[in-house]
């Protein structure tokens, strides 16, 4: 992707390098319970770099999208074998919510995961409790296609979300 400059926001929205990794697991570790190891960032952001975006304020990141891209059956049912994009983790910095860098960020990972990656949908995994999140997939064209039991290792359910990619996007 191109550096996005936002003139009314105070954001850039750019692709991530190898030396913001740590402040994306710092990030992901004061936002989110689901944290990963370096190795697991650093082989998305290298297998997968046009959909891993960070979000830039006054130098510093304050917010990140990661995804894969994997092949399997659509979320929204049937034997349809499709290109799936997977938004493994997403977080903005409690700060600077609701300026609309969460949807920016999903908007520019979806853009890549279409026209890079080639993918016929996206779709994930969010708990039942967290509304923020699911009304902001939701504003974006993600319904609610499945519910897992037990999916988080607290034992809160998850919904999975998915959005068709063949569309325009929203
Ligand atoms: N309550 C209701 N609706 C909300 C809220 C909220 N607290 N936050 C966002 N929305 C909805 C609104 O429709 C909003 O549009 P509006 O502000 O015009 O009303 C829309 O989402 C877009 O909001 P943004 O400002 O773009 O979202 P933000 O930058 O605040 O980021 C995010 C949203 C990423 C969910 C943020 O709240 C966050 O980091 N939460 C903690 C981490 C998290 O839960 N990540 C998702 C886990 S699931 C996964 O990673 C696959
Ligand atoms: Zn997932």
């Amino acid at each position: 992707m191109e550096v996005l400059r936002r003139e009314d926001a105070q954001y850039v929205l750019r692709p991530v390098r190898e030396e913001d990794i740590l402040e994306v697991m710092n990030i992901n570790r004061l936002t989110l319970p689901e944290n990963y190891t370096y190795s697991f960032f650093y082989s998305i952001a290298k297998s997968y770099p046009e959909s891993f975006i960070v979000a830039e304020s006054a130098s510093k990141l304050v917010g990140y999208i990661m995804c894969r891209v994997e092949r399997g059956f659509s979320k929204f049912g049937g034997l349809r074998f499709r290109k799936l994009g997977h938004v493994v983790s997403i977080a903005v910095m409690p700060e600077h919510r609701r300026k609309g860098i969460g949807k920016a960020l999903m908007l520019e990972a979806m853009k890549a995961m279409r026209n890079v990656y080639h993918c016929d949908e996206v779709y994930l995994e969010v708990r039942v409790s967290n509304e923020p999140a699911i009304k902001m997939y939701e504003s974006l064209g993600f319904a609610i296609v499945d519910t897992i039991k037990h999916y988080y290792l607290d034992g809160e359910n998850a919904h999975v979300m998915a959005c068709d990619l063949l569309g325009s996007l929203k």
